[in-house]
């Protein structure tokens, strides 16, 4: 087959980044192929995050930047979806006269049908939600992975309704997907030689829950860890409201499940979280820490920080610092509130400067860079397992993750890729570690 090129630029999480697998493997059988040279393609898709105002921008950026794109080749289809798409729908081809297709993140099943009339001139929208147990029959699923890690989606959607995020209305309402068919991915992966997956949803510690006859998510993690030539398993993003205590077992008693989590909190102050309508207290987040360090020592937990929220105080501020003083988290994302079109946040007077945001924005980056650096500092000699996924940062050197999920270059031939092996750690920076072979 004569396969035409496929140009994909993948924005915001995960969830997006196994959306555009997926695409990708639809699309082959549509006769697309990846390629990695937008110049060379003959369609370009831009997946796209809403998640802040920021990443919005980046998106009319670039889709301006690929209008000369357009103007050169005669027949490239330029197509968005994701989360802008969702969010903006027709919209974006009433302002980019130049792109063909507009796709919603329920509407994936479509894109085939949608390339087909855009290679006969077409220009089309569908962005409307399905939310219902339909959508499951409509899921596609990625055959198959080159790579030692994959993604595996068990859920879509949230309906948490944080008051800041969104997410519920750009993704709609939480579906998790039939174990049946999870555990089917899973050994299908594993059988193309993964050895590693990440369980992936907005909330995936709800999984099952407003399901009748499928496991809980603690549940459904003990039947993947029973999938042969599975190794380990991680998962992304869990809600601290939903944190179980079968979930926060399993990290005691499973252990192909790493000893890592992230756990978005937030805020470390009270009256924050009840405005952001989190669910949850800074003393019942704490009291899942405890639990959760009780039961696997040593285990890296992360967090994600919004400063700047409406009506947050010095104090309040401050409250967020000594949190993260009490915890010490392995990494942390942190981000200035960004107000978003539909939510309850934006409704509520903002009470800082943008000034004031980046101030605290920079004291949240100097005190975790050292607590980071610490914890990296704190595996020097120690000897652990790494999944080694490729090349290294130096020459001569290979590359992969410990268990906790840090990267580790070492020196070591390019025939230990996709391979496990013993690595004593001996020294640490900012965001990786050094080590040798043992
Ligand atoms: N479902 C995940 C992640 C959602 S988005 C969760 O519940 O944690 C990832 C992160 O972006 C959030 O954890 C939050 O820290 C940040 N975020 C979401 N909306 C935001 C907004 N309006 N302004 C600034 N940061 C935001
Ligand atoms: Fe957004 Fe909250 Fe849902 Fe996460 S749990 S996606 S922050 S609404
Ligand atoms: Fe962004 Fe959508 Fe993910 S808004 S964070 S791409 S769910």
């Amino acid at each position: 087959m004569n396969y035409k090129q496929l140009y994909m630029e993948t924005f915001g999480c995960q969830m997006n980044v196994n959306d555009s697998e997926r695409i990708a493997t639809m699309l082959a059988e549509t006769g697309y192929s990846v390629t990695a040279d937008p110049a060379a393609a003959d369609m370009i898709l831009l997946n796209t995050c809403s998640v802040r105002g920021g990443a919005e921008e980046k998106v009319y950026k670039r889709l301006a930047n690929l209008r000369p794109l357009k103007t050169a080749k005669e027949g490239l289809i330029i197509g968005v979806g994701g989360c802008v798409a969702q969010q903006e729908g027709e919209e974006l081809l009433r302002k980019f006269p130049w792109v063909n297709l507009v796709f919603g993140t329920h509407n994936l099943h479509l894109l085939p049908d949608m390339v087909r009339g855009a290679e006969t001139g077409e220009r089309r929208c569908e962005t409307a939600f399905i939310d219902n147990e339909q959508r499951l029959d409509l899921f596609p699923t990625v055959k198959g992975n080159t790579r030692m890690s994959s993604f595996v989606t068990v859920m879509q959607g949230c309906d948490n309704f944080c008051s800041y995020c969104i997410v519920p209305y750009v993704r709609g309402r939480e579906i998790s997907r039939r174990s049946a068919e999870i555990l089917e991915e899973v050994e299908i992966l594993a059988m193309s030689g993964v050895r590693e997956v990440v369980l992936l949803g907005q909330n995936v510690n709800s999984y099952g829950l407003k399901t009748e006859n499928e496991p809980t998510f603690a549940g459904l993690v003990r039947k993947v860890a029973d999938i042969e030539g599975i190794s380990r398993i991680r998962f992304t993003t869990s809600h601290p409201k939903d944190m179980s205590d079968e979930l926060i077992a399993c990290f005691g008693d499973v252990p192909k499940l790493c000893g890592q989590i992230h756990l978005p909190v937030q805020s470390g102050s009270d009256s924050v979280l009840a405005l952001m309508n989190r669910g949850y207290t800074r003393n019942s987040y704490l009291g899942k820490i405890r639990a959760l360090k009780a039961v696997r020592p040593g285990i890296a937990i992360t967090s994600d920080i919004i400063v700047g929220f409406p009506g947050e105080t010095e104090e309040d501020f401050e409250q967020t610092l000594s949190l993260l003083n009490e915890i010490r988290y392995s990494d942390l994302f942190y981000f200035v509130y960004s107000p978003r079109p539909g939510t309850r946040a934006a409704e509520l007077p903002e009470t800082l400067t943008r000034e004031q945001k980046l101030k605290r924005l920079d004291r949240i980056h100097e005190l975790q860079r050292s607590i980071t650096r610490e914890i990296n500092e704190s595996h020097v000699g120690t000897i652990q397992t790494v999944m080694v996924e490729g090349e290294g940062k130096r020459p001569g050197q290979v590359s992969g993750r410990v268990d906790c999920g840090r990267i580790v270059n070492f020196a070591g031939a390019n025939t230990l890729i996709d391979t496990f092996v013993d690595v004593r750690i001996t020294r640490a920076y900012q965001n990786s570690l050094l080590g040798e072979l043992v």
